[in-house]
């Protein structure tokens, strides 16, 4: 047997033994990705000269390709097979906004191990996801697909998501996938939230804001991650030698790959920093971009510019290496096929759904609440009204892989089941989601005045967030909100609780609803379970817990609009000459961190301890949090600190740990947050990683505007960090 077919050998020895045998244009297969199969892709996938393929799906198909691949080609190198398993495969779960909400990395972690067992059962064995990116711009549609604006939550939840794809060593194993860390980096920055836009951010920002959640994917081992589409200060990040070199696989030892976005590579012509296809295979390999996905550059220029001496070997060698070593890591030499029993057996099996019911629950954000919550199943009759109130296409939202609309239940179904069987439910759409057609608002206020409760479900579409889908406005789409108006007028007197269920991929503008309406849920587009979770909400079989991972605005005008903002020489205060807007408040309509529940939670007993902190140290916050209603319920703990006197301008407070727990009603528990002092560190005037000596100030609470403890802490002596990969976390523990 050849040394690099013979699994008892190390990796490594496995990669130089095929490397060496391997001809230049087969090495540069193996970095060059293509999406579908065609009968050109046949025959280079037969030649050797393709390393990966994406949206090949189904068993059948997809193991007739790689039997191409490990029969039909010289060295048998199997295929890469890779799709945008984003919020599960076929059982679907809440978009990525949706689970950071949960404040539960746990979620995020079971729900990408279900995902892949899903999508590695039929052959795919790598997903495009976690996408980690930061956004503090509701406008970019792509806030969806994230953990949300607060770098230290995001951090965490890139770390679950990796863990849960790969498990917790990345090796061979028939239910993981390879991950991928995108899009690197601060595409989330993009100026006016229009996708794909240029982005300008001092490089304090990109390396304490966009950066974080990418170093701790690779912490956790992610196998690959996708350099991004946009110019960043100057230099696309496909062609980024910064920060795929310097900062990615060195400072950070990254040992995997990078595959570049969809054509970026032909982008970077576009961009105008080539001026044709063979300068940008040349930028983006050089940079650092080992796999190009669909550009075709790599395949038609690599070969001459090595030949030519443009592109030395030893480059392609590197790149040939780390792409091997993944497909190695995933045992893919050793088991290439997809086996269809299993996947039959497994995928989408009740299993999955129920733990995609649970996960959606906990990913339900209950905003607003003036008593007409949870409500009595009971009722003679309620009123499901609204656009997506039985639509089955918005709960899968953007990115559903081969999720099936099918499978979801709606809001409506899901409160039929609810209710005891002598209620009625009835049912009136109002209005199309985006049109202008008011003709059934008639209809709707018709049913709700018939009513004893009246749930109005509205929203965005799946496709109204996601890749391309930015929005200069962030109001409810076409003449919703005036359908929730003409409801909320008709009912109002009658004292007929109004509870508005608001499904999105973002933070939208429901200023005028958020006055009004006596009760908001936030549903995201929660999966294929989300009208069953909905409906254990609304009546009070499952108390919400979700906290919001993201600011929401008043409106469009204040965006960007996030918690962790600097303080300014002028902080808002009633003095017209001070940081704020004459025509609209300064303050966001719900605060990052917030979310109620039917029970209350009172914060006591606050001890820091030690009050001085040592470099090195770790300080060790503690306090009581009981429930003071008489619900069980569950509270996300929130710990924030600031830099009070610092040598740049600080944050007004950052998150440095949560904890998600639950209580019996008047129960108490006692949560200790053990920070890390490196967790207290930030880029001085000269960048360098330092925790500076003085004084900081401890804020534990509800949400990061309902402080309930403070208290303070001093840093005795300066610490600085030399760059590296290193992550650390609070660990937070319920006694
Ligand atoms: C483009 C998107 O930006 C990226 O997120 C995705 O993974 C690729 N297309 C592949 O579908």
């Amino acid at each position: 047997m050849e040394p690099y077919r013979d699994p008892s050998k190390p990796v490594e020895e496995r990669v130089s033994d095929l490397l060496r045998r391997m001809t230049l244009e087969e090495k540069i297969g193996q970095l060059c990705q293509y999406s579908g199969f065609t009968e050109e892709i046949e025959e280079a996938v037969k030649k050797g000269l393709v390393g990966s393929l994406l949206n090949v799906t189904g068993v059948e198909n997809v193991n007739r390709v790689q039997e191409l691949a490990v029969k039909g080609s010289r060295l048998g190198i199997p295929l890469l097979m890779g799709l945008d398993v984003i919020h599960g495969y076929k059982t679907i779960f809440p978009i990525p906004l949706a689970m950071a909400s949960s404040w539960e990395p746990e979620v995020v972690r079971r729900a990408a191990e279900v995902a892949a067992r899903e999508a590695a059962a039929e052959g795919i064995r790598w997903t495009f996801a976690p996408m980690v990116d930061i956004a503090r711009d509701p406008r970019w549609g792509r806030i969806a697909e994230g953990f949300g604006e607060d770098p230290y939550l995001s951090s965490v939840m890139a770390w679950a998501a990796v863990k849960g794809f790969q498990g917790e060593s990345f090796s061979p194993h028939p239910e993981r996938v390879a991950a991928c860390a995108k899009h690197y980096v601060a595409y989330g920055a993009a100026e006016g939230g229009r996708d794909y836009n240029t982005v300008d951010i001092s490089e304090r920002t990109l390396r304490e804001v966009y950066m974080p959640p990418f170093k701790a994917a690779v912490a956790a081992g992610v196998a690959t991650v996708m350099s991004a589409f946009n110019d960043l200060n100057g230099v696309p990040a496909s062609g980024n030698e910064y920060t795929l070199k310097t900062v990615l696989k060195g400072e950070w030892g990254f040992r995997g790959f990078v595959v570049s976005d969809w054509n970026a590579i032909g982008e970077l012509i576009v961009h105008g920093i080539a001026a044709d296809g063979a300068e940008a295979a040349k930028l983006a390999i050089s940079a650092g971009v080992d796999m190009d996905m669909v550009s075709d550059l790599y395949r038609r220029h690599l070969p001459d510019l090595v030949r030519s001496g443009v592109v030395p070997v030893e480059v392609i060698d590197e790149a040939v290496r780390r792409v091997l070593t993944v497909k190695f890591q995933l045992g893919l030499f050793e088991n290439p096929y997809a086996d269809p029993e299993r996947a039959r057996e497994i995928v989408k099996c009740r299993e999955h759904l129920d733990i995609a019911l649970e996960i959606a629950r906990k990913c339900i954000v209950l905003l607003k609440n003036e008593g007409a919550l949870p409500l009595r199943k009971d009722l003679k009759r309620v009123a499901v009204i609204g656009p997506l109130a039985d639509d089955r296409d918005a709960p899968l939202g953007c990115w559903r892989a081969l999720g099936d609309p099918n499978d979801a239940v709606t809001v409506l179904e899901g409160v039929k089941k609810k209710v005891s069987p002598a209620t009625e439910v009835l049912y009136a759409k109002g209005c199309d989601v985006s049109s202008e057609d008011r003709s059934g608002f008639a209809e709707a206020v018709e049913v709700a005045e018939r009513s004893d409760a009246v749930v109005l479900v509205v929203g965005e579409p799946a496709y109204m967030s996601g890749e391309a889908a930015s929005r200069a406005y962030l109001d409810l789409p076409g003449v919703q909100e005036e359908l929730v108006k003409a409801v909320w007028d008709a009912v109002k007197d009658a004292g007929i609780p109004v509870v508005e269920v608001v499904m999105s991929g973002r933070p939208l503008t429901i200023a005028w609803s958020a006055e009004h309406a006596p009760a908001i849920l936030a549903a995201w587009h929660l999966g294929v379970r989300a009208g069953d979770a909905l409906a254990d909400v609304l009546f009070g079989d499952y108390n919400p817990g979700g906290k919001l991972p993201v600011t929401w605005p008043r409106t469009v005008g204040q965006v960007p609009i996030y918690y962790n903002h600097k303080r300014t020489g002028r902080p808002p205060a009633p003095d017209r000459f001070t940081s704020k807007y004459i025509d609209e408040d300064w303050r966001p309509l719900f605060p990052f961190g917030h979310g109620l529940s039917y029970t209350r939670f009172e914060y006591s007993n606050l001890r820091l301890e030690p009050e001085r902190l040592e470099p090195g140290e770790t300080l060790a916050v503690s306090l009581t949090v009981t429930n003071a209603g008489s619900r069980e319920g569950d509270e996300v703990v929130q710990l924030y600190v600031r830099d009070l006197v610092a040598s740049v301008t600080r944050p007004v407070k950052e998150l440095k740990g949560f904890k998600r727990l639950t209580l019996k009603p008047g129960e108490s528990r006692r949560v200790v947050f053990e920070v890390p002092s490196e967790l207290l560190a930030f880029y001085d005037r000269a960048m360098r990683l330092t925790v500076e000596a003085g004084e900081y100030e401890v804020m534990v609470g509800s949400s990061s505007q309902d402080i309930r403890l403070r208290g303070g802490f001093r840093v005795t002596r300066t610490e600085r960090f030399i760059a590296s990969g290193r992550v650390s976390f609070t660990r937070a523990l319920v006694l």
